[in-house]
Order: C-alpha cells, then sequence, then structure tokens
C-alpha cells in the first residue's frame, strides 16, 4: 500500500530540487551584483584594512595570497558569494578576525569582485550570508545569464 505513495513523494523532491537549481543557475556573480559605489566604498576599506598584507594591487605580498586573477578566480570556481563573505568575515583581516561591520565586508567583497572583471549592477551586494549564498562565482561567464 505504502508503494503506491512513493512516486508521488519522489517526483514531490525532485520537483523541489528542480526549483532550487533553477535558483542557483539564475544568479551568478556575472549579473552585476553590487553597485559601483559599493566597491568605490569598498576601495577604500580595503586600502586601510587589508592592503598591508594584500597589497595595494591586490596581488598579494609574503604570506598573503593575490585577491586577483585566475588562481584567486578558479579558487573560488563553482562556490557562491556566500562562501566568500564568510571565509573573509570570519578570518579576515588575519590579525583581527570579525573586527569590521557586516556592511564593510559587503563594500570590501564588492570591492574583490569589481578587480576580477564581474560587473557592477543596479543592487548592492546584500549584507546576509543566506542571500550571497544564492550567488554563484563561476571563472567563466555563462552563456546564458540573459543580461
Ligand atoms: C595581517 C595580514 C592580513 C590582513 C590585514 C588581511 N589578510 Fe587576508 N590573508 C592573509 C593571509 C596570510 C592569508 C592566507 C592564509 C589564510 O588563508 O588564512 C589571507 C587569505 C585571504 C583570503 C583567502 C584567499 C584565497 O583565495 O583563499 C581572502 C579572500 C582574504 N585574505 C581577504 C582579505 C580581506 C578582504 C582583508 C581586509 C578586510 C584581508 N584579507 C586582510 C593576511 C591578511
Amino acid at each position: 500500500m505504502t508503494m503506491r505513495k512513493m512516486p508521488l513523494i519522489l517526483s514531490i523532491a525532485a520537483a523541489l530540487a528542480g526549483t532550487a537549481l533553477a535558483q542557483d543557475a539564475g544568479k551568478s556573480v556575472w549579473q552585476g551584483v553590487f553597485t559601483a559605489d559599493q566597491a568605490d566604498r569598498g576601495s577604500a576599506v580595503y586600502a586601510e584594512r587589508c592592503g598591508a598584507c594584500h597589497g595595494a594591487a591586490l596581488n598579494g605580498t609574503g604570506e598573503a595570497p593575490a585577491l586577483v586573477g585566475g588562481e584567486f578566480v578558479s579558487h573560488w570556481d563553482t562556490m557562491t558569494v556566500g562562501d566568500l563573505y564568510d571565509r573573509v568575515r570570519t578570518t579576515m583581516p588575519q590579525n583581527d578576525p570579525q573586527s569590521l561591520s557586516r556592511e564593510d565586508y559587503a563594500d570590501v567583497l564588492a570591492f574583490l569582485l569589481k578587480n576580477n572583471g564581474f560587473p557592477a549592477g543596479a543592487q548592492p551586494l546584500d549584507r546576509r550570508s543566506e542571500v550571497l549564498a544564492t550567488i554563484g562565482i563561476t571563472a567563466e561567464k555563462p552563456a546564458s545569464t540573459g543580461s
């Protein structure tokens, strides 16, 4: 008897999974997920709190890795902006983690995205990790971003 119910449950699960995938596919760093103003604010935060270690041109110094270029982007390829945000928020600045406001972390992230060649748009990056977790990072521009 319960066997009759199984296919229904499975098809609901499949439908839900399909919805989640469709949403994931719908948002990407290639779609303008931060504003130019936000990246400008992030530039000041970067200079004050990050540049001493990561370099004024973001290309790294000593132990601190470059935050621009192919190696950086391929490291984060297939992850989300939320992953990068949480990584930065919880571990950076390395000598004083979690010392910035969420807004400043979002701004500095916008600055990093801009410097890696991702386009600015109309909406600022959100301050909430769970919202940023819906934005995928891909090194290659997807063919179907529709923008
Ligand atoms: C005191 C030096 C120092 C400061 C200041 C600092 N960092 Fe770092 N950062 C490091 C070091 C060293 C590493 C590599 C070790 C590690 O991964 O924790 C690192 C790693 C990173 C990574 C990981 C890179 C990757 O591809 O895995 C990111 C992103 C990052 N830092 C961003 C920032 C941002 C943004 C700021 C400013 C808010 C900042 N850091 C400030 C030293 C620093």
